[in-house]
């Protein structure tokens, strides 16, 4: 497994790689690395010829008072984990090499995608987001590219780019994977104390009551969403920064629930932010079976 610094160095192997027929697989990661982010080196080195695991934590994507500095970066630890799974480079590059002193370029999703859900909470940070996904596209020139439902509108906006840009990249999005008890697996949840952890698998359980809900046939969002925060309430610990039902295709808010809707929230839990969601689509007729689509 070769570990690459140089942007310009992954690129010429990229390059070479594609000349000789091979089907090019990127993950872009943050690093402290878990098995959401494994689950998805899997399907990448599954399906393509060679992998590439981007480690970059990028600054862009970070506003002025969140976690930049204390992101745990574990690398020699990460690359442990990723020469096992069989990946053929890891992409480490600085800061530096990623955003020169001239740097002045940012890449900017618009329309319903941005609008609410994390957006407003995080300014910025899907341009910084979106910015540096287009970078690695173009530095790694992958074929296929691979995303965690877990961060839903974030997937979302990575498609559209991606599909509007014309980059010539297949987004392939994979469900959240869990621990045991339903918290959504996250390198943040190494922030969270003994009780902090405990009171986090309410975002989870949250969701499946809201499933739930929609399951015995109310179509009523307020309600639905009611429901949600009435679990979430339960946990002193917890304090909801949205909790959102929006259609899954515009992400644009639902009054009255039908087709596929995304219940969608962001809890912080002492310091640490956490957000969840599940996709689901609104039976027809009340009553009838729920299904679960994508991220279980
Ligand atoms: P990071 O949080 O490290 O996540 C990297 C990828 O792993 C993302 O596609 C994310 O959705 C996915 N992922 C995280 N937790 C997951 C889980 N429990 N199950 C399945 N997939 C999971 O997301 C980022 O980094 C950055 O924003 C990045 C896209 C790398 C751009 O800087």
């Amino acid at each position: 497994m070769r570990i690459i610094r140089k942007p310009r160095d992954l690129r010429t192997l990229s390059e070479r790689w594609r000349n000789a027929g091979k089907l090019v697989g990127l993950v872009p990661t943050m690093g402290a690395l878990h098995a959401g982010h494994l689950a998805l080196v899997r399907a990448s080195v599954a399906r393509c010829d060679r992998t590439i695991v981007s480690v970059f934590v990028n600054p862009k994507q970070f506003g002025p008072r969140e976690d930049l500095k204390r992101y745990p970066r574990p690398f020699a630890r990460d690359c442990a984990l990723l020469r096992r799974a069989g990946v053929d480079a890891v992409f480490h590059p600085s800061a530096c090499s990623m955003y020169g002193p001239d740097f002045a370029t940012t890449v900017e999703v618009g329309g319903t995608l941005t609008f609410g859900l994390c957006s407003p909470h995080r300014p910025g940070h899907f341009r910084g987001v979106a910015t540096v996904v287009a970078k690695l596209f173009n530095i790694a020139r992958p074929h296929a590219a691979f995303f965690g439902a877990k961060d839903f509108q974030q997937a979302e906006v990575v498609k559209r780019m991606a599909r509007d840009l014309d980059m010539g990249v297949e987004v392939v999005v994979l469900p959240a994977v869990r621990e045991r008890d339903g918290l959504a697996m996250s390198s943040r949840n190494a922030y969270l104390s003994p009780e902090e952890r405990a009171a986090a698998v309410a975002l989870s359980r949250s969701l499946r009551a809201g499933a739930a809900e929609i399951g015995r046939g109310n179509r009523a969002a307020r309600e639905v969403r009611a429901v949600m925060r009435r679990i979430l309430a339960k946990e002193p610990l917890a304090r909801v920064e949205y909790l959102d039902i929006n259609d899954a295709g515009t992400l644009r808010p639902l009054v009255r629930l039908k087709g596929r809707v995304l219940m969608a929230l962001a809890v912080r839990l002492g310091g640490t932010r956490l957000i969840d969601n599940m996709v689901m689509r609104v039976p027809a007729r009340p009553g009838s079976r729920r299904r679960v689509v994508g991220n279980r």
